[in-house]
């Protein structure tokens, strides 16, 4: 046998260095966003774990100052925020108030973290007493009466001070219509990241307990994403960036990394990948049941995000990651 015209791939797996080395793909922090659950309550250091989602719970704006002090000391160097409202109405008023809890947490998280990247989720389920993403009428989410409330609600958001606002309602036309307010008010240099790519996902479970989010009747497939279709992945992000979208999102991450990749290949801006709720918690699960090594396939999974192609990654492993790639083995 002619031993000498092979290809000899172990040459470079051989030691730990040169696997180093040769690796094509990092997790570094400053790509990393962690996201938080704000809970509007009486005692604002009140704190209440999320049983679906170990290691995550819902935080009033001390208790979030605290737990964002930590994250810092290890890196993070960006978060998304959602609300936990006191008060749920058809309108989803505290979705816009200036003082509601994710303004009142905005104001202060930026007060005290300068340089942290502060993203916020913009949408209406967490605050309308449905639990859906638009305006109910006839029991149908209606689209064009929507945009309104998302653009108020993305405004005030800037108005506290975000950094950046990121719709995940998947109304049609809701980048503009958040454009067009922000740009009429002075705030055309704030950046949007829209959730341009959503599914219809079972994966977001969790999320819905720990945000208070479910609909109370029928499901979002009439307005998020057919896990079935690749080619309209295509004309959402099109359509988003047509409307003035800075960064596209893709979500959930894993189940999706042929969108994120057709995504990378076919526009050239920022592309975001969210690991959802669910995705954590089933590598939660099984690490507690000694089935999977949460660590290692934390990393491998987040690290799959990254190879197709995503430049952000938002995961509830974030601050976790941070200690780990510290250590960078
Ligand atoms: C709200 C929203 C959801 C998530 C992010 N923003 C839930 C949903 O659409 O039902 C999911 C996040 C997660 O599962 O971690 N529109
Ligand atoms: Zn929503």
């Amino acid at each position: 046998m002619n031993t000498s015209n092979f290809y000899r791939g172990r040459r470079l797996r051989s030691s730990k260095s040169i696997r180093h080395l040769v690796r094509e793909t990092d997790l570094l922090p400053r790509n990393l966003v962690q996201p938080f659950f704000v809970l509007e309550s009486s005692d604002e250091k009140d704190f209440r774990p999320i049983a679906s989602m170990p290691g995550q719970s819902q935080l009033a704006p001390a208790a979030l100052e605290e737990e964002v002090a930590r994250a810092v000391d290890l890196g993070l160097k960006s978060v998304i925020l959602f609300g936990i409202p006191a008060q749920k109405n058809s309108q989803a008023g505290q979705a816009y108030a200036p003082d509601g809890i994710i303004q009142q947490a905005v104001q202060r998280l930026k007060k005290r973290f300068p340089a942290l990247v502060v993203i916020t989720d913009v949408c209406l389920c967490e605050y309308m007493d449905h639990g859906h993403c638009g305006i109910i009428q006839d029991q149908r989410v209606q689209n064009d009466p929507s945009l309104d409330l998302l653009a108020k609600t993305a405004l005030s958001h800037a108005e506290a001070g975000a950094d950046m606002v990121a719709p995940s309602d998947m109304m049609d036309g809701r980048v503009q219509a958040i454009r067009d307010l922000l740009d009429s008010r002075g705030f055309q240099e704030l950046p949007l990241m829209s959730y341009a790519v959503k599914y219809a996902s079972a994966y977001y479970g969790p999320f819905r307990e720990a945000a208070q989010s479910a609909p109370s009747f029928g499901d979002r497939k009439t307005y998020q994403m057919d896990p079935g279709n690749a080619r309209e992945a295509l004309r959402e992000a099109e359509a988003d960036i047509i409307q003035g979208a800075d960064i596209l999102m893709v979500k959930p991450a894993l189940p999706y990394l042929d969108i994120i990749s057709a995504l990378r290949n076919s526009f050239d801006l920022p592309v975001a990948a969210y690991q959802v709720s669910g995705e954590y918690s089933q590598i939660k699960a099984a690490a507690q049941l000694g089935w999977l090594d949460e660590k290692s396939v934390a990393l491998e999974s987040i690290t799959a995000v990254k190879r197709a192609g995503a430049d952000i990654i938002i995961t509830y492993f974030a601050r976790e990651i941070l200690g780990w790639v510290a250590g960078n083995e």
